[in-house]
């Protein structure tokens, strides 16, 4: 076992400064904490980019995307039951719970991809003293688990791309949001902007194999729309360019060289409202949506 007392007398350690003062006076518990926290850290595999305080940062191979913080400058958490699906290492649901969100749920789907992003949630989620609840294995599908029109906001993050059945997963997210609650969307957009398709990447899901729908700009708008949101505020200048590593802008370039239309997206921010309403363009609407129909 590491003697983190040892480790900080060997003078590399530098605590941050608000720890200064106490490791003037001789090797705090806090001062310790910090070490064997910094240790932990170097040992998981970090997708997400997590300030747990104290100078604290955990090393995510995906930058914090800062459209979907302006998405989150909007809405007021305060006091409110919070979904985050597709929670991975958890960067969003402990940023609404520092909000002031009052409950969180942190669900995730990582039966069939293995569970690499459970030790870093863990590991922030006790680092933060967070009291969100986890479940890794609950799908989006089946979401309604947590309690139908219970929730104020849900955090659907980079998740409807990879999903097969994204309409169904927006119905779904529907049914457990209160009319008038709030959700924010992110995901990637094929730069169409006056066209309605989604493009189907199953052969054509080059480089990356875990996507299956990428839709335009006005396909995904219509996809939300029609699932009884109503689009309040869009970022869609959320280039991936302006904020994604080097690694991430060369399978850019990648992509691009094998295939323009689907290279050439855009990672699109939306923040809707969960309405109840008269639909006059559809007729029949699936079972989760019945109850928002006027
Ligand atoms: C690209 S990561 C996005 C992580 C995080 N939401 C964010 O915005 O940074 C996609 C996440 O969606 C999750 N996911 C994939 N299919 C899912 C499903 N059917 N239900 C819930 N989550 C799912 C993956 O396990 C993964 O954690």
């Amino acid at each position: 076992m590491l003697d983190h007392t040892a480790v900080a007398r060997q003078g590399n350690y530098s605590p941050p400064a608000s720890l200064k003062e106490t490791f003037s006076k001789g090797v705090s518990v806090a001062v310790m904490n910090h070490i064997a926290l910094q240790e932990q850290i170097r040992g998981i595999e970090w997708a997400h980019t997590i300030d747990l305080g104290e100078g604290v940062v955990t090393p995510g191979k995906w930058p914090v995307n800062p459209h979907i913080m302006a998405a989150f400058d909007q809405i007021d958490f305060k006091g409110k039951r919070v979904l985050d699906v597709g929670t991975c290492n958890g960067l969003w649901s402990f940023e609404a719970e520092k909000r002031g969100a009052a409950e969180v749920h942190s669900v995730d789907y990582l039966t069939h991809v293995g569970y690499w992003c459970t030790p870093g949630y863990k590991l922030a989620h006790q680092a933060l003293n967070s009291r969100a609840i986890y479940d890794p294995d609950l799908s989006v599908y089946e979401v309604e688990q947590l309690g139908r029109q219970s929730f104020d906001v849900v955090v659907f993050c980079g998740v409807y791309y990879h999903l097969k059945s994204p309409l169904q997963a927006l119905s779904k997210l529907r049914s457990v949001l209160r009319t008038g609650g709030l959700i924010v969307i992110e995901g990637p957009i094929v730069l169409d902007s006056d066209r309605c398709y989604a493009k189907f990447l199953y052969r054509d899901a080059v480089p990356d194999r875990s996507s299956w729908w990428v839709p335009t700009r006005r396909c995904l708008t219509e996809w939300i729309e029609c699932s009884f949101f109503d689009i309040l505020q869009e970022f869609p200048e959320a280039d991936p360019v302006d904020f994604k590593s080097v690694r991430y802008r060369s399978k850019a370039l990648v992509k691009r060289l094998l295939d323009r239309e689907t290279a050439v997206s855009k990672r699109n921010v939306i923040l809707a409202r969960a309405v109840a309403r008269h639909d006059p363009l559809c007729s029949k609407q699936d079972p989760d949506l019945l109850p928002f129909m006027e």
